[in-house]
């Protein structure tokens, strides 16, 4: 490939699809031309980079030509249909939906577990879930020094990670009720102001992310398990998981108690935890200092903290990682597997 590389974004005027140009930006990617492509309601607007304006074009089957590195954060519909136009225009596919993570000839990274995958590409390498990808930043290096088998999960999910129309949602749905000047008792709004979400989101918890499957878990429950097995490359991997929707609008928190095979202890946890890379190590509960999805937003690293002894396992810890699922779990994940291009 050519130093200076021609980009293209797909859904670039998504909440993914802006963070890939602002990543790009931070990261003084080495970027030779960039090609910023939705669907044909966006197209003609302008979208400020780098000090100019670049017009969004609809997106084609024609839009690749001569692009180097394809971002797709468009949805898997997009990803399935234009995915093939790019890579035989002989771009390279970073695709940040569910389409292609299981293929067996398309690699899911994380670049700090796995980025060596990368070379083995057909042309599509395909993004993690971000649930997933903010877990393992802290998972991983604890595998790595104690071995995991098993965790058990809880997820506490941002609503952009749905999409900019669900953080328009909380927004009117909080403004709607700030301004009835009703009381905390009285927070249910009307039908009418419900529509990305099944239930209302502001005030709520939603335990349903994704679709049902018959087993009774949700799609994006599942991904923890079928993920973590590829990326990790442990086949005997096993999580329960339960994702749930709250009223937070950027960065989501995952607790987690997890079961290794090796004795561990907080001190040796804290030390391998501390020296991972893009993790924070938060952990300081009498001062009050733990992980919080307002401190991660807008942040690449991922924090960890509330580091304690699982008393329901031999050889667990229970811990809290949050991470911003824009970055980390989307848009950063997604040009650093560009740079290990
Ligand atoms: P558009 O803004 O033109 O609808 P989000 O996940 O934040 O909702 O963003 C979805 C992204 O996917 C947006 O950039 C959106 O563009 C883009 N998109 C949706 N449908 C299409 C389509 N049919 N063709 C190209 N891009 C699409």
């Amino acid at each position: 490939m050519s130093k200076n590389l021609h980009v293209a974004i797909v859904g670039a005027t998504g909440a993914v699809g802006i963070e890939m140009m602002r990543t790009l930006e931070k990261r003084k990617f080495p970027l030779g031309k960039l090609t910023l492509l939705a669907s044909a309601r966006s197209a003609g607007k302008s979208l400020p980079f780098l000090g100019n304006e670049v017009k969004v074009q609809e997106l084609t089957e024609h839009s690749f030509e001569g692009v180097d590195v394809a971002l797709f954060s468009a949805g898997g519909p997009i990803s399935k249909k234009f995915a093939p136009f790019a890579t035989q225009a002989g771009a390279v596919v970073v695709d940040n939906s569910s389409a292609f993570r299981m293929d067996a000839d398309v690699p899911l990274v994380v670049p700090e577990v796995n980025g060596a995958d990368v070379k083995g590409n057909r042309g599509i390498i395909a993004n993690p879930n971000c649930t997933t990808a903010i877990t393992l930043m802290a998972l991983w290096p604890l595998h790595q020094a104690f071995g995991v088998t098993r965790v058990f999960a809880s997820s506490y999910q941002a609503v952009s990670g749905t999409g900019a129309q669900a953080i328009e949602e909380l927004e009117k749905q909080t403004r709607e009720w700030a301004k009835s000047q009703r009381k905390w008792d009285d927070v249910r709004l009307a039908s009418e102001h419900v529509s990305v979400y099944p239930h209302q989101i502001a005030f709520n918890a939603l335990p349903h992310v994704d679709s049902f499957l018959d087993s009774g878990y949700t799609k994006e429950e599942m991904k923890m398990e079928n993920e973590g097995r590829k990326i990790m490359h442990h086949p005997n991997f096993r999580a329960s998981v339960t994702c749930v929707r709250v009223p937070v609008f950027r960065a989501h928190s995952v607790a987690v108690s997890a079961e290794f095979e090796r004795p561990v202890s907080v001190e040796a946890a804290r030390e391998v935890l501390g020296n991972s890379p893009g993790l924070d190590l938060v952990d300081d509960p009498t001062l009050k200092k733990y992980p919080l999805a307002l401190d991660v937003a807008g942040r690449d690293n991922c924090a960890v903290g509330r580091i304690r002894k699982d008393c329901a396992f031999d050889n667990g810890l229970a811990f809290w990682v949050a991470g911003d699922q824009l970055l980390k779990g989307a848009a950063l994940n997604a040009v650093q597997i560009a740079e290990l291009l």
